[in-house]
Formats: structure tokens, sequence, C-alpha cells
């Protein structure tokens, strides 16, 4: 959600710290601030809009100092402008946050009767000021903080900074990740390695509960029983923290040419020969009686597609859920049930609590991450990665395709295990997932068509994607993506529900967009699209050759993607929905990364 960072340097520290947030604009672009401490004393900055508004006020205004914290926000007390943007500051004390303060009126008003009173509509700023209030009390720097933080309910990730402590850093992490990174003679924090990426790379992970007092040559850390304890620090690989465009326009451009290698390198972490290797030891499937499946977003349709193969494939009763929904509806999970949670970043607050709550009630906790040191990896029996490398776009493109990858695998190894799959069966499919990364670049080869197709469909204020079995969660993913990054309005169905209520949409003015491969179920979809076209819908077919051959010259537009056999098929299909939805925003001139109201990492509810 909102991204924090500080510095404890050698040098100034104003440029590291707008470079670190750079790499943490993805976490929310609404306003962005720091806050220095120079020759004992405490200053800050901040500008609303994204961070170039700052670094340009920084040019103006330059701030001194060799400690520091930065923020980038994105808002949710408060509107976004510069009052309600971090860093925040009550007298001696300058605080910046991620996540939530749930009691943050009630301490409002047990300040309020101190006199001490908030200038800005945030949450945060009731950190500074109860923070000063103790320090007013004479409580020191380290003890005011660890004071007040054992007054705050909610998530929440803070570095504190105070005046007249040029060598002090305070922080600590609740619901939100936070890593401190260790350099030569300094000492760094983020809100996770990435930020920190060029400053270092050995990192120190707090754990949840976590307070961390920082000094240049010092790092103390206490539990939340306030015990002193150890955390071991690690390397980090400089290739995971790579952050760059590489010459595309945008992130989101470069994260869809990548997945042919992507994906390529994720099969040769998984594959052995025709064995499929996990890096943990997973739960016998052959005993599981059923698999509940809880995510958000594209990571909610990676699930509703894995439902699809681990009922066909493996035979095993599958439920899927909105991790929003699950965590408060409080369903009976019981003996013989494995969970598994779906997360790109791993942080996704609603499906961290979903897996809590499953915590002791389900026989096996199970996670696919792309961030192996998330706090839903930590807290899973066995996290399995995507490989997907760092994505940075909002909208999650090769993320998914990877979800989908690493799902389909263990799909696959579930169906050996419970002997619905021969290994010659096994080995069939592994053969062709190896190809897959080939179509891949031969559907991407032919983008061209998409973008033809995207800018003529960017013209239409309503689009409806259709499709039918392994195509419907697919088809939920192209209109999400597509509203997401072009503010169109997209909603999916199901191609059986048509005429259960949408296709009274359905005009000239509504292009329909069928994802339908020439398989078992097509003819059936032939038919739903004659049903649009009778109507006057234009219709946009994303098939095989076979599949355009079948289903006559009427259809509006076709766009032909390489043969594959039909269990991939949510895996090359999601190539075209990206592209559309990219070319749309393009067309319409959206901020394609960094698209309005959204960030890439939703720890708050
Ligand atoms: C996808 O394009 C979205 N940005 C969003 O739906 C995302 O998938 C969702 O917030 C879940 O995130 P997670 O995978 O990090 O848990």
């Amino acid at each position: 959600m909102c991204g924090i960072v500080g510095v404890l340097g050698k040098h100034e520290v104003s440029p590291l710290l707008v470079e670190a947030l750079k790499r943490l604009e993805y976490r929310g672009y609404d306003s962005a601030g720091i806050a220095t401490v120079s020759e004992g004393k405490l200053d800050r900055r901040r500008a609303v809009g994204k961070l170039v508004n700052l670094s340009d006020l920084l040019v103006h205004d330059p701030l001194p100092g060799k400690s520091g914290i930065g923020h980038t926000r994105w808002a949710t007390h408060g509107a976004p402008n510069t009052v309600n943007a971090h860093p925040h500051q009550s007298g001696p004390v300058a605080v910046v946050h991620n996540g939530i303060i749930e009691n943050f009126k009630d301490l409002r008003a047990e300040l309020a009767r101190h006199q001490i009173l908030p200038q800005t509509d945030t949450d945060t700023e009731t950190i500074a000021l109860l923070t000063h209030h103790y320090l007013t009390q004479g409580m020191s720097h380290v003890d005011a903080a660890r004071a007040c933080l054992a007054r705050l309910e909610g998530a929440f990730a803070l570095a504190f900074l105070f005046d007249g402590q040029d060598d002090l850093i305070v922080a600590a992490r609740k619901g939100s990740p936070l890593a401190v990174g260790h350099g030569d003679g300094e000492m760094y924090v983020g809100s996770d390695a990435i930020a920190l990426a060029p400053l270092t790379n050995v990192i120190t992970y707090l754990e949840e509960g976590d307070c961390a007092v920082l000094t240049r040559e010092t790092l103390d850390i206490f539990d939340e029983s306030g015990a002193r304890v150890t955390r071991a620090p690690r390397q980090i690989s400089m290739d995971a923290a790579r952050v760059d465009k590489a010459g595309y326009k945008h992130f989101m451009a470069k994260e869809i040419a990548e997945q042919p290698t992507v994906l390529a390198d994720a099969l040769r972490g998984y594959l052995d020969g025709n064995s499929i290797v996990f890096p943990h030891a997973l739960p016998d499937f052959s005993k599981v009686e059923r698999l509940t499946m809880v995510a958000c977003g594209t990571a909610f349709y990676a699930c509703l597609t894995a439902k699809y193969w681990f009922e066909q494939l493996a035979r095993l009763p599958v439920e899927v859920d909105i991790a929003s929904e699950f965590r408060y509806r409080e369903p009976p999970v019981t003996p013989g049930t494995t969970a598994l949670f779906v997360s790109q970043s791993g942080e996704t607050a609603d499906t961290l609590a979903a897996l809590r709550y499953c915590k002791g009630k389900a026989d096996h906790i199970l996670s696919v991450v792309n961030v192996d040191e998330s706090s839903i990896a930590r807290d899973s029996d066995v996290a399995l990665p995507i490989h997907a490398g760092v994505e940075v776009g909002v909208a999650s493109t090769k993320a998914f395709t990877c979800q989908l990858n690493t799902l389909l695998l263990l799909a696959l190894h579930a169906a050996v295990q419970r002997t619905t799959m021969t290994p010659e069966a096994l080995a069939d499919k592994l053969e062709k997932l190896r190809a897959l990364p080939g179509l891949f670049n031969a559907t991407l080869e032919r983008g061209h068509v998409m973008e033809d197709a995207a800018r003529k469909i960017a013209e239409a204020r309503d689009v409806l994607f259709l499709g039918r079995g392994l195509m419907f969660p697919l088809a939920l993913e192209g209109a999400l993506k597509l509203k997401e990054i072009s503010y169109i309005h997209a909603e999916a169905y199901a191609s059986g529900e048509l005429k259960h209520g949408p296709i009274a949409l359905i005009d000239k003015t509504v292009p329909v967009i069928v994802m339908a491969p020439r398989d078992a179920l097509f003819e059936k979809t032939v038919s739903n699209m004659q049903e649009v076209m009778a109507r006057g819908g234009k219709v946009c077919l994303v098939t095989d050759a076979a599949g355009a051959e079948a289903a006559g010259s009427d259809v509006w537009r076709t766009i032909i993607l390489p043969e594959v056999d039909p269990v991939l098929t949510p895996l090359l299909y999601a190539l075209p929905a990206q592209l559309i939805a990219y070319h749309a925003a393009i067309a319409k001139g959206t901020d394609v990364d960094q698209p309005r109201n959204l960030a890439k990492s939703v720890t708050v509810e």
C-alpha cells in the first residue's frame, strides 16, 4: 500500500531516499515526502502526486542531512494532499507509516484531553502526537516510540526519526512487511528488499510484532513481548531486486514480453525430466479430501482456473473464495481440508487474514507466492514460488501466468498421486508445457493484431467478456485487466449465463470479447456468439485457426492464437487478454503502470 524507507548514512540521504521511494512507488503514488535530521534539526518536505513532484521540490528547496525517512502514499485516511502526506510530525517526532491504525479515533480523543489536537485527517499523525506526548513525560526516544507502539491497534510498518538524534531510527512491523538493510557504517530500513537493493543486499527481515532500534553501527530488535531477539541477516540476490523497464515504455509492456522467458525459467525450476520437483515436501494428495483456495483479484482468478484443473485432472473437490469474504464468513474448515492461498505480493491483508483463520483448522496450509520472504509465505506450511521475478506494473501479468503454471503443476502432481493420471499422461502434459514458451513467443509476435482490435475496443464505453469452462475465469481476468488500466467498464460472464440477463446489454456499441479455443465446448460458445450477433453485438473472437474457420465470417474481429493442448489454454489466452487491456489503455492515454486509485500491494482491508 504505502512504501516506507529510512537511511542512516555517511553522506547526504535525500537522493538515496528519493531513489528508494522510486522503487517503492508501485505501492502508492498519491503523495510523497521525506524528513531528515541535519545538524540535529528535524525538517521535512512533502509533495502531492507522483514522486517526481517531490524531486522537483527538492531541487528548489533541498533538504540536507545524513539521516532520514521517506514515504510514498496510497491514501486511506484523508485526501491525498500535502497536509496529509507523510512524514507526519509532532514537535521532535517524525513518522512514516504503511497500514491502518484502527484505534486512532480513541487515541485522538485521549490526546484531546491533554489539549493535543491533530492538524491532519490521517490516522498516522496520531502516532507522532502520542510519541511526542510520551517524550514530554520524560521518556527516552526509544521508550516513547515503544510505549506508543504498545498502544496501536491495526496493521502497520513504521519508521520514526527524532529531532536532535541524527544516529537513530526506530522501526516496527505488525501486519505490514519491513526489512532492515546493513551497509558499511550505514543502516537502512524499507518496506521491501527491492527498495534497498541499490544500497545493500544484506537484509534482516523483521518478524510480526518486532520493533527495531537502528543506529549506523547497531541493530537491536525486540519482539512483541519486549524481549531482545536475534533475526538472522541474509543475502538477497541482486537479480531478484532488479527494477528497470529495459527499454520498454512501460513496466507492464516489459512484463508481458518477459513471459516466454519467465515461464521457461519457472518450468526449469520445477521440472526434472518427466517429474515435477517441488522445493518442499507437500501433503499426500491421495489423502486430501478437499482443497480450499483463497485469494484476491487476479490471484483469485488464477484459483478459479485451478479449480477446473484440480477437479478435472485430479478429481479433487475444490472450493474457491475471495479472501475478504472468506475471512469474515467464518466457514467451517474441517479435517481433510488442505487450504491453498495465492498471492503475488504475499502481503495482501485479506488473504493473510484468511490464511491465519485456517491455521489449526486445515490439515495443511499451502501458498503460491512471488515473494519468498513475504508474510503469507512465512505463515504457510509450504510456500511454492512462482518464479515470476519482480512485477512492478500494478496490473498483474507475468505473475498471473506464473501462478497458473505453479497451480497447474500442483494439479498434475495431485492427479498422479490420486492415480487419476498415469505417469505417461503426465509426461505428455509436461512436454506440451515445455513447448508453451515458444507458443507465447508466437502469440506476442502477433501483438499488432491485438493492438488493432484494442484501438477499436477503446472507443467503447462498456465491454463484455465471455468464456466457458477454463475460459470463464480468463474472461473474468480479461475484464479486470481492461477496467483496471483503461477505466473502460468491462464485465465477464460464463457464456452460458448470457441469456440469463446480460444479453440485455447487447447492442452495436458493446464489443463482446469471446475467449474460445476450438475445444469440446466450442460449438456451444458459437451458439452464444450467434445470439450476440443476432442483436447487433460486435464479437471479437479469440480462438485458434480451427476455431476461426468454424466460427464463420460474421464475427467483427478474430484474433488467432497457436493451437495448444486444452489444459494449457488459460496460460496462452492470458496474453491476448493482457495485450488488449494494455493497448486499450495506451489508446485512452491512461497511466498504464500506475492506474488511478490502485496500488500494487494491498496491505490494508
Ligand atoms: C491485478 O491486476 C490486480 N492489481 C489485483 O487484483 C491483485 O491481483 C490483487 O490485489 C491480489 O494481489 P496479490 O496477488 O499480491 O495478493
